[in-house]
């Protein structure tokens, strides 16, 4: 079969994508905030013929289309939308115009990659089968935008489910394409702990939180080093601990909060029980009480090794040049993975540094920014791949 060079369609449409993504880089939004964003996308994909649902989890955008070959699977291509509470320190002429607001994740991207994976599809309708549903998520940094999708029905009648990353810790021509587990399952923890509290110059007099909460912090870090298998993948870090109001009090209380980082649920359970005994245990031999809460906020992004299959085998066709790693995984997580949970799919990443050009600042710094050449390389990835899944499914 005749396939659609989608690579220089997206090189064609560099400009477009990249107005698209300075636009929104100019106007960043915080999470349920993204109205003028969703405007823009609604606009866009109606005039492009999808059938466009405002409103989705308040400021998400779905648009739907079928394909003109005949009936097929269906596709959903997510691109998420928000910014983060940051100041913009890389004095780009594109820099934000919301002060304290910054797209410093490269959400921006996204949005302008989705457009143009849209605008590319609905070129293309008479050559593919099926239907694709363009998810612009609004919310994904930690506020639950996922969550509220899916509960507003986002995934019904959905087959495979697509999303991609820029990604700044990689350079410009490389591409992660995981099989199976890619982004970690994210636990909230928080550990109050409760002792008598006294002046500071009569320790003996008082029941001191802070030295147990001391070695609660640093019993933590057994968990990973001592009960997880040195083979698989944890984190455990406690990133909040708070007592005490003057130099000369003891204090009653202390609290400690962290995060729980895994990709198998196995070690999931293990860390959580191990995490809460030592904040109990610990607590108690130093004479205090604890109250444990852990909390998931988000399972790991977990692929299907055959759809996974079909991006690779998308990726060596168009980039045959690039550097594609299979086994690429981080202890970041995303709440791409409800969509995933149930769903066949393919979270894959974008090399988008370029240290030559000053472009390789982390995600959520002040200074980050990509090179914009990585657009088209991921419009087009995204395409091809949905179009692949979309005519030929995955092989079994
Ligand atoms: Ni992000």
């Amino acid at each position: 079969m005749s396939t659609i060079d989608f690579r220089s369609e997206a090189e064609s449409l560099f400009e477009y994508t990249r107005d698209l993504r300075r636009d929104f880089h100019r106007h960043p939004e915080l999470g349920f905030q993204e109205h003028r964003s969703a405007g823009i996308i609604a606009k866009t994909l109606r005039e492009l013929g999808y059938d466009v649902t405002e409103g989705v989890a308040k400021t998400g955008v779905v648009g739907f289309m079928r394909g003109g070959a005949g009936d097929g699977p269906t596709v959903l291509i997510r691109a998420d939308m928000d910014a983060l509470p940051i100041q913009e320190e890389t004095g780009a002429e594109y820099a934000s115009e919301n002060p304290g607001v910054m797209h410093a994740c490269g959400h921006d991207g996204h949005m302008a990659m989705g457009l143009t994976v849209a605008r590319m599809l609905a070129a293309h309708r008479e050559e593919w089968r099926g239907a694709v549903k363009l998810v612009f998520q609004p919310a994904e940094e930690g506020l639950g935008g996922a969550e509220s999708m899916v509960k507003e029905g986002v995934l019904v009648g959905v087959d495979y489910a697509l999303a991609m990353h820029l990604w700044n810790e990689k350079p410009l021509g490389w591409l992660g394409i995981t099989d199976g587990p890619t982004m970690a399952s994210a636990d909230i923890f928080s550990i109050d702990l409760t002792g008598r509290g006294g002046h500071g110059a009569a320790p003996h007099l008082a029941t001191d939180p802070v030295l147990a909460a001391s070695h609660v912090v640093t019993a933590l870090q057994s968990v990973v080093s001592r009960n997880v298998d040195p083979l698989e993948a944890a984190v455990v870090s406690v990133t909040i601990f708070k007592a005490g109001t003057a130099f000369n009090i003891i204090p009653k209380q202390a609290h400690l909060e962290g995060t729980i980082r895994t990709f198998d649920p196995e070690v999931t359970a293990e860390v959580r029980t191990r995490a809460r005994r030592i904040a109990l245990e610990v607590a108690q031999a130093f004479g205090c009480v604890s109250d444990v809460k852990i909390e998931n906020i988000s399972p790991a992004v977990i692929n299907d090794p055959k759809v996974a299959a079909v991006v690779r085998s998308a990726a060596a066709e168009l980039f045959p040049e690039a550097t594609v790693a299979s086994n690429h995984r981080t202890m970041g997580a995303e709440d791409m993975a409800l969509m995933m949970r149930d769903i066949p799919g393919c979270y894959f990443f974008i090399g988008s540094a370029n240290p030559q050009k000053g472009l390789d600042a982390p995600h959520h710094h002040p200074k980050f920014d990509f090179d914009e050449r990585a657009l088209p390389i991921g419009a087009a990835l995204m395409a091809a791949s949905a179009v692949r899944l979309l005519n030929e499914g995955v092989s079994e």
